[in-house]
């Protein structure tokens, strides 16, 4: 089929990129030229496992080409993805001039049926203004349906090509069939593709990330919890997990969810509800929890200074705001280095992927190390920020040696505390015992 992305951020270049897998003709359009013409030479703009093989293999095979013109991305796709950004305005609303800038010129450019097709995270009644505005000037047929996006960064191509379910909002027989016969072949196992109103679609996307992050807020709550009254969260975890209704993905506490979509998302549906008279309070509670977690070790490290960081050298590790991506939108890290800079500690810092956005932001602030290691010369304590899968497993006895005091803040549960105790660390986590 002959399809059009327009935005080539992380959600676009995935969706062109695996369309073309299946042997569609894509077409990607962005306006940013320098960015088009590294993607013309191969390059991939963004860090995402396993995309940077699919990307070569079919622009080779001349099915994913890149244009920064939007009239030559009309003229090719039929089934036109808009893949636009949908930042947070001021007021927490998800912000729509991408997506309607972009729907004028396409009614201003069509000249023949096309279904229009809403990939980014939009509030409800997005694809009614969407249809609307290319309505205005439009002189064809066209469609728009919504179709929301469950890709996790860091598992982007895995969850586009296996997806568990695919969620098409159309009222348009004809829209339907062409996005069925689209997504066959990525459901040949069985799984659903659900075929609904565009107004359920959108918010099934806003209510998926909500619940998921109000899963994760509540189970930070619990890990709090036990440790005041001196439960461990991991037993518990997995003593609740296991009842398959509520299963056992996403219950793993920590400093706090971050990223680019549940922030985002949770603030605009909270925003979204205000705006019809509606207060979604478990979103009130989701969003001050987290909040709070992000900086849940802060006391903790006060503790165990006497309350003076003044001077004190720390290691962070990761700054990503989870592993297998170098995003930090909205990374608990950043709450926790600003905490501690603010205390007069020094921080140096390592992230496998994650350094260079971080050193955009934190300029000379920070000290950069070159590895995991590095970054222990010398200081005072750790804080482990991201999971990443190299801090796993450290060589317990160069830790030792290279941190002036043995002590650990583990914003991620990566250690078993019986383990760590027998090292000889001091060891903080979240909802474990110390
Ligand atoms: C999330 C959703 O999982 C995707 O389905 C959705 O498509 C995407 O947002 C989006 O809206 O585009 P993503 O932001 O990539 O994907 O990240 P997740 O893997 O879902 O993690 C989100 C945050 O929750 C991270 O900060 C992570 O550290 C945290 N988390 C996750 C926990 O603290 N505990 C957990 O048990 C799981």
């Amino acid at each position: 089929m002959k399809i059009t992305v327009i935005g080539t951020g992380y959600v676009g270049l995935v969706t062109g990129t695996c369309l073309a897998e299946t042997g569609n003709e894509v077409v990607c359009v962005d306006i940013d030229a320098e960015k088009v013409e590294k993607m013309k030479n191969g390059v991939v703009p963004i860090y995402e496992p396993h995309l940077d093989v699919l990307f070569e293999r079919n622009i080779e095979a001349g099915r994913l080409t890149f244009t920064t013109s939007l009239d030559e991305g009309l003229e090719h796709g039929q089934l036109v993805f808009l893949a636009l950004p949908t930042p947070e305005d001021e007021d927490g609303s998800a912000d729509l001039s991408y997506v309607l800038n972009v729907s004028e010129e396409i009614g201003q450019k069509i000249k023949e049926y096309k279904v229009i097709i809403d990939k980014s995270t939009v509030p409800v009644g997005t694809a009614e203004k969407v249809y609307a505005t290319i309505a205005k000037n439009a002189q064809c047929e066209f469609d728009v349906v919504s179709n929301p996006e469950f890709l996790r960064e860091g598992f982007a191509v895995d969850d586009f090509l296996k997806p568990e379910r695919i969620v098409v909002g159309s009222s348009s027989e004809r829209a339907t069939a062409l996005m069925q016969k689209l997504y066959a072949p990525f459901v040949r196992s069985g799984n659903p593709i659900i075929i609904m109103d565009e107004k359920s679609a959108e918010l099934t996307k806003y209510a998926a990330n909500s619940f998921l992050a109000a899963k994760i807020t509540f189970m930070n709550e619990i890990a709090n919890y036990c440790e005041k009254v001196g439960a461990d969260v991991d037993k518990v975890r997995v003593g609740m997990g296991t009842d398959s209704r509520i299963g056992k993905r996403f219950l793993f506490p920590g400093i706090g969810y971050g990223g680019s979509c549940f922030p985002k998302d949770v603030k605009a549906l909270q925003k979204a509800g205000r705006d019809e008279d509606f207060e979604f309070k478990i979103l009130d509670s989701v969003i001050e929890v987290n909040k709070r977690q992000k900086t849940i070790l802060l006391p903790k490290i006060e503790g165990y200074f006497n309350n003076d960081l003044k001077g004190k050298k720390i290691a962070i590790w990761g700054l990503a705001f989870k592993p297998e991506t170098d995003d930090i939108r909205e990374a608990p890290s950043i709450d926790v280095m600003n905490a501690l800079l603010e205390k007069g500690a020094t921080l140096t810092v390592f992230d496998p992927e994650a350094m260079p956005n971080i050193k955009k932001q934190f300029g000379n602030k920070l000290n950069y190390a070159n590895a995991m290691y590095d970054a222990l010369q010398g200081a005072d304590a750790l804080v482990i920020c991201t999971e990443w899968s190299i801090f796993r497993t450290p060589n317990y006895q160069k830790l030792k040696q290279l941190l002036s005091q043995p002590v650990i803040f583990d914003g991620r549960n990566l250690y078993n505390v019986e383990d760590m105790q027998a090292e000889g660390f001091t060891y903080y986590s979240i909802g474990r015992k110390t």
